[in-house]
């Protein structure tokens, strides 16, 4: 009953997070900012298509969570004209499900696969001669008498969407037509997407607040927008309502994201790996079990960050903590057991 009002309070007022991120959501390709390369190739390839009349090439988009991936299957499904019927790896469970998925697309519509590489090996199997040659072999009966019928299936385009394209089967992979990876966004980027979202949720802000919180965004359009509506709030309740860099560094501050955008955890990674494991190599599971945090977290959400700004290094024995990485901690590294050895002395 009181989940009931709450649901209907919450729908009237519009304010989860989930309704944010689809109010956010460029529909067009001319709305998504940034990802320049991603978006020149996917535009040829739409046009092309659009042309010929046929539907787009399967497309797989990766990169880590949050930079643009979901958005972007909507906006190839928009720009194509055609529908989308989204699902995910793990919610297809049975081969019999992606049969039924299949079977109820038109033609030319966009199937959108999020977290493709979870996709169970029974049902993998059924999306090869789908990819291929756009056919369903079912197989009637059982034992000897057994026979495979093969059913057409509409033409359609699968976009696929994983954050570890590395773990995707090949053969999965290579009936792919059209592979783009996705890459932290600039600052320059960010702030245009802030600038964007704050027009929308309809909170004043200028230049200077937009560029603090785009630079502590590490480099993700959703945590820009989930900076943003932090700010806000801070802003209204604490301030005159508009952002600027003031406001923007002590809301920041407060809900302790530093000048670089790391959280509480992301120090606590870095701070776990000197004080307990002298900086590294340490493999991630070991890194997970003393933070009591999920590997998969880590290795998802947190760590392709502190890689792409060189706080940390990915080596065969595991991850250590680069002396960048130490500074920012306010930590020296130590070389002691280091190769290099200073001969002028
Ligand atoms: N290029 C962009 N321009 C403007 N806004 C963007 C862009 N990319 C992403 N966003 C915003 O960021 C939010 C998160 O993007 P999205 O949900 O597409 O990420 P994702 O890659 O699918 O993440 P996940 O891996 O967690 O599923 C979107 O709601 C959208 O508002
Ligand atoms: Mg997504």
């Amino acid at each position: 009953m009181f989940e009931r009002e709450n649901e209907i309070v919450g729908s009237r007022i519009n304010e989860g997070e989930e309704d944010l991120e689809l109010s956010l959501r460029p529909q067009r390709l001319s709305q998504y900012i940034g990802q320049t390369k991603v978006k020149e190739v996917l535009k040829i390839f739409i046009e092309s298509a659009k042309m010929r009349n046929q539907p787009l090439d399967h497309v797989l988009l990766s990169g880590p969570p949050g930079l643009g991936k979901t958005t972007l299957a909507n906006i190839i499904s928009n720009e194509m004209g055609v529908n989308i019927r989204v699902t995910s790896g793990p919610a297809i469970e049975r081969p019999g499900d992606l049969a039924a998925i299949l079977t109820n697309l038109n033609e030319n519509d966009v199937l959108f696969i999020d977290e493709i590489h979870r996709i169970n090996k029974n049902v993998e199997e059924v999306l090869y001669p789908a990819l291929e040659d756009f056919a369903l072999d079912i197989i009637i009966g059982k034992g000897p008498s057994a026979r495979s019928i093969r059913l057409d299936l509409p033409k359609f385009t699968l976009i696929g969407a994983t954050t570890r394209s590395g773990m995707l089967a090949s053969p999965l992979r290579d009936r792919f037509g059209v592979m783009c990876n996705l890459d932290f966004y600039d600052t320059k980027d960010l702030k245009e997407i802030v600038l964007r979202s704050a027009g929308i949720i309809n909170i004043e802000i200028n230049d200077q607040g937009a560029e603090e919180i785009s630079r502590r965004s590490r480099g993700t359009p959703r945590i820009a927008n989930r900076l943003l509506k932090r700010v806000r709030d801070y802003a209204i309740v604490k301030g005159n309502g508009a952002i600027d860099t003031a406001t923007a560094d002590s809301a920041l501050r407060m809900f302790e994201i530093d000048e670089k955008g790391l959280d509480r955890l992301d120090r606590k990674i870095l701070n776990t790996i000197i004080e307990f494991y002298k900086g590294g190599p340490v493999g991630l599971e070991t890194i997970a079990a003393s933070i009591g945090e999920e590997k998969g977290t880590i290795e998802d959400v947190y760590e392709p960050y502190l890689l792409q700004i060189g706080y940390l290094n990915r080596t065969p024995r595991g991850r250590v903590v680069t002396e960048l990485g130490y500074r920012h901690v306010n930590k020296i590294k130590k070389h002691t057991d280091q190769m290099t050895i200073d001969m002028e002395g």
